[in-house]
C-alpha cells in the first residue's frame, strides 16, 4: 500500500471489505493521511455474502483499488474472485486479494483469476513464518520501492522488500512444494511431469477430503437449536473452506475451547482480527465466535471425536 500510494492522488478512492482480516484493511486506511478516501464494502448480514450490487453502488470514477478477501477467516465463505475481479477491472480499478484463509485449501491460479495483487502467509500453507505477495509484473515494475535509494526501480522483487532476504525462511519455503509433491506421490500412481497439474490434482483431492470431514460437523452444528453457525451452512467445497465459526446461545465463546483442550482438540475463540466483521454482526468482539479450523490432514475419526465432545459440553 505504501508503494502504491505514490500513484494515487488526494481524492482517489479505495474500497475495503468489512469481512476482511485487518491485515487487508489497516494498510489501506493508513492512506487516508495522503487524502485517499476509504469506503467500506459491507457484507449482507442476512446471508454473509459480499454482494456485487453493493460494490457497484460504491464504485466511482475515482476508485483505484478494491481490497477483499478470497475466503473469510471467520465465515469460511469462498468469494467469487474471478467475477469480482472482472467487475472491478471493468471499472478501471485494481484488486488486492487476501488469500491467507484460502491458500491452505485450494489450488491457486492468479493468472486465471486475473488479480492484480494476491497475498498470503506461507506458514498457513504448511511452510515457515514468511509471506508472499504476487503482483502483476507490469504493475510492480511501475512501483517505487520502499528499500534503499540505490536499489533501482527495475530490481524486482528486491525493491519491495523492507530489508535483506531472510535466507532461512526463503529456502525453508521450498519445503512446501516438497510436501505437496509427496502428497501427490502418495495418492497418484501416474507421474505427471508438470508441477502445476500435480498441484491441481493434489488440491482437488484436498478439497474433496475437506468437504467430507466438514459435512458431519456442519450437520451436527445445524442440528442444535442453541448453536448458530456464523457463515455458510453448507459444506460444498465450491462454496466454503473447512473453517467453521459458531456462537452458542447463553454461553461465552471463550468457555468452549478451554473445555476441549484437555482432550487435545485445538479449537479457538475470538475475533481473529476480523473485528469489523464481528462487530457488524453485533457479536461481542472480545468473546467473539468459536472457530474450528480444519485442514486436509484432519481425519474423519478426529471430527467424530470433536462432535461427540461438543455434544457433551454444549
Ligand atoms: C485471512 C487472514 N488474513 C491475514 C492474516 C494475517 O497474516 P499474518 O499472520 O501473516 O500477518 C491472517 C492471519 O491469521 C488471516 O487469517
Amino acid at each position: 500500500s505504501r508503494s502504491l500510494s505514490k500513484y494515487f492522488k488526494a481524492g482517489d478512492e479505495i474500497i475495503v471489505s468489512n469481512s476482511d482480516h485487518e491485515a487487508n484493511i489497516g494498510p489501506w486506511i493508513a492512506l487516508q493521511d495522503n487524502g485517499i478516501k476509504i469506503k467500506f464494502w459491507n457484507i449482507n448480514t442476512n446471508n454473509y455474502q459480499l454482494e456485487l450490487d453493493e460494490l457497484n453502488s460504491l464504485m466511482s470514477d475515482k476508485t483505484k483499488l478494491v481490497a477483499f478477501t478470497h475466503a473469510s477467516n471467520i465465515l469460511g465463505t469462498i468469494n467469487p474472485i474471478k467475477e469480482i475481479t472482472e467487475f472491478v477491472h471493468s471499472k478501471n480499478a485494481m484488486v488486492c486479494v487476501d488469500g491467507v484463509a484460502y491458500a491452505p485449501h485450494r489450488h491457486l491460479d492468479v493468472q486465471d483469476w486475473d488479480v492484480d495483487f494476491y497475498v498470503f502467509s506461507l506458514y498457513k500453507v504448511y511452510g515457515p513464518h514468511y509471506s508472499l505477495l504476487y503482483g502483476k509484473e507490469a504493475v510492480l515494475e511501475q512501483l517505487t520501492g520502499i528499500n534503499h535509494y540505490f536499489i533501482t526501480k527495475d530490481e524486482l522483487p528486491y525493491k519491495l522488500q523492507p530489508g535483506n532476504v531472510n535466507f532461512e525462511l526463503a529456502y525453508g519455503s521450498t519445503g512446501i512444494l516438497d510436501y505437496l509433491n509427496l502428497l501427490y506421490d502418495e495418492h497418484f500412481s501416474e507421474k505427471d511431469s508438470l508441477l502445476n497439474s500435480r498441484l491441481k490434482k493434489v488440491f482437488a483431492l484436498i478439497a474433496e477430503h475437506e468437504e467430507e470431514i466438514v459435512s458431519p460437523l456442519i450437520e451436527f452444528l445445524k442440528s442444535r437449536s442453541n448453536i448458530e453457525i456464523i457463515g455458510e451452512t453448507c459444506a460444498d467445497k465450491e462454496i466454503r473452506v473447512p473453517t467453521v465459526s459458531f456462537i452458542v446461545k447463553n454461553r461465552k465463546s471463550s468457555e468452549i475451547p478451554l473445555q476441549l483442550d484437555p482432550f487435545k482438540m485445538g479449537i479457538r475463540w475470538g475475533d481473529f482480527y476480523a473485528r469489523r466483521l464481528i462487530e457488524s454482526l453485533k457479536i461481542d468482539h472480545i468473546d467473539g465466535v468459536v472457530r474450528i479450523s480444519m485442514v486436509h490432514y484432519n481425519t474423519k475419526s478426529e471430527v467424530e471425536k470433536l462432535i461427540s465432545l461438543l455434544n457433551n459440553i454444549i
